[in-house]
């Protein structure tokens, strides 16, 4: 039976204190049925610790929590007081960058450098939206001399947050900063592959001073305490990142139930898509950060590269090459780029991707193989001679692996651009301004990158058209999702009935 803390010391001899309870009201306790579950690192693919396990009555015990929290202490705490406690727990990741980052890279298996970054924008958002806890405000609406209309934009209520394995801490910060500054409160699941980094920040939830209930965090299963998160009768509102088939339960579940607003990112198959006239160098660049940046993990991967064909070959040959420099490996040396998958399970699907490809008749210009013996490591793919119908071309792989499509014109780079169920994000590669603007206008995606990829900020709205979610997460955007507007008519005069 695993207590509720214990030391880890990381490959890069930090040693820190690991949480492994339910954090419940500001405490860390064990999970109601006594049941424990494994992490995996997957980069020696061995245990690293056993975390406590939440029940659907642990769901229950964290809802209580934040309801209680809700309708009493964090109603009186005021617009900047919210903002002061997201402030200071940003700095308190700031503070802890080494061991949250170390924590990333080995829970999730992403190189060192870019946990760092991921914890460096976790913290950028929660101050971001720290600013914004006492910047929200409704309307004056002048109807009539006789009535006093305002609005009000309230809180929702309790929250239930569902998060993947891919961005563990950046995700934390993404649902929770606004909801938070927002005067919501929180019950967020991890992933059940990266319980460990959410945990610790749990710890850093209460150091922040924040009262108990307003955030709980639990650790658990997606058919046990998610779909307790999305079938309650007492959440008010479920935000969730993951796959678009979980997400269409969660949306059920929800009408099935309560009526919880609902918000979703869910996945992509997102066009990278280069001009005849593009800066060749920087294009290749980005077209290789693009996918194989996070291990091809990425919700807005530019799993799509599509080339004109003036340059077809060209870029082929370039992206080959750029492809075979990612160093792949260890986590914690300092030259890896790209790490391993996060579990067998992602591994063996985005090999049988890979499988599928190859009997599909595709070529594997480059990679195609397991990397290694040990860890859940796949080469950098490069896929050509495919066609837009081809299973490989349609369907997220969640993984480094990439197909290469020629196109003639504008007109066919929109038309297969948008050939999928998904439309998360694109990119576009040209030096001339019309095309630019005429194609990002044409794209169903809800996010357009000319001239580069994967570049997000907390201060810029993400988040899909079609099949790859429903609402916008960050910059001001996010604010709407965590609160509701109240009209309210005060009239002046003697009834007129
Ligand atoms: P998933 O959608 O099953 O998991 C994401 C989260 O949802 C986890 O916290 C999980 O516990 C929870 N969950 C699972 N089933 C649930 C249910 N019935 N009710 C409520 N919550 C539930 O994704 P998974 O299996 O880890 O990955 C499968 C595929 O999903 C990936 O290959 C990728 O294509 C996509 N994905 C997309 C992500 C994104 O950033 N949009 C992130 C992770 C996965
Ligand atoms: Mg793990």
């Amino acid at each position: 039976m695993a207590g509720l803390f214990t030391t880890i010391e990381t490959p890069n001899n930090i040693k820190y204190e690991q949480p492994l309870g339910l954090f419940i009201n500001n405490e860390f306790v064990k999970g109601s049925e006594g049941k424990t579950f494994e992490t995996i690192n997957p980069t020696t693919e061995k245990p690293i610790v056993a975390v406590h396990e939440a029940s659907e009555k642990d769901v229950d015990l964290a809802v209580a929590a934040a309801r209680k929290a809700f309708e009493g202490e964090w109603r009186l705490v005021t617009p900047t007081k919210r903002g002061r406690m997201l402030l200071k727990l940003a700095e308190l990741f700031e503070r802890d960058i080494d061991i949250l980052a170390a924590i990333e890279s080995l829970d999730n298996g992403k190189s060192l450098s870019m946990a760092k970054g991921d914890v460096t924008n976790a913290a950028g958002c929660l101050r971001y939206y720290g600013g914004w806890a006492d910047k929200i405000h409704g309307q004056t609406i002048d109807q009539n001399p006789q009535t006093l209309n305002y609005t009000r934009h309230e809180p929702i209520g309790v929250c239930g947050q569902i998060i993947p394995w891919n961005f563990p801490i950046l995700m934390w910060s993404w649902k929770i900063g606004p909801a938070v500054a927002t005067g919501n409160t929180v019950l967020l699941k991890s992933a059940e592959q990266t319980p460990l980094s959410a945990l610790y920040a749990a710890k850093l939830v209460k150091e922040a001073g924040f009262p108990p209930g307003v955030v709980n965090i639990i650790s658990g299963f997606g058919r046990v305490a998610g779909a307790a998160i999305s079938n309650h009768m007492d959440i008010d509102k479920v935000a969730f990142t993951g796959s678009t088939l979980v997400g269409r339960t969660i949306l059920q579940a929800a009408a099935k139930s309560n009526l919880k607003k609902v918000t979703l990112e869910l996945g992509g198959k997102s066009p990278n898509i280069i001009f005849d006239d593009a800066d060749i160098d920087n294009a290749i660049s980005w077209a290789n950060f693009g996918i194989f940046y996070n291990h091809g993990q990425c919700c807005c991967a530019g799993s799509r590269i599509l080339v004109q064909e003036g340059i077809y070959d060209k870029v082929v040959a370039r992206l080959k090459e750029r492809a075979t420099q990612n160093k792949v490996g260890d986590p914690f040396h300092h030259e890896t780029f790209q790490g391993p998958q996060v579990s067998q399970l992602q591994f063996d699907r985005i090999m049988e991707y890979i499988d599928h490809g190859k009997k599909g008749g595709a070529t594997v210009a480059v990679g195609g193989e397991r990397h290694g013996t040990e860890g859940y490591f796949i080469q950098p793919t490069v896929f050509t001679d495919v066609t837009t119908e081809m299973k490989i071309n349609q369907e997220e792989i969640f993984g480094p692996v990439v197909t290469v499509q020629k196109f003639k014109d504008v007109e066919d780079a929109i038309k297969i651009g948008n050939s999928t169920a998904y439309g998360l994000a694109a990119g576009i590669h040209t030096k001339d301004v019309n095309t630019a603007i005429r194609v990002s206008n044409a794209l169903r995606a809800g996010t357009v990158w000319v001239n580069s990829y994967n570049m997000l900020s907390y201060q810029v709205p993400f988040g899909g058209f079609k099949e790859s979610g429903i609402g916008r997460e960050l910059g001001s955007y996010a604010l709407e999702n965590y609160t509701q507007t109240k009209a309210v008519h005060y009239f002046l005069g003697d009834s007129p009935f």
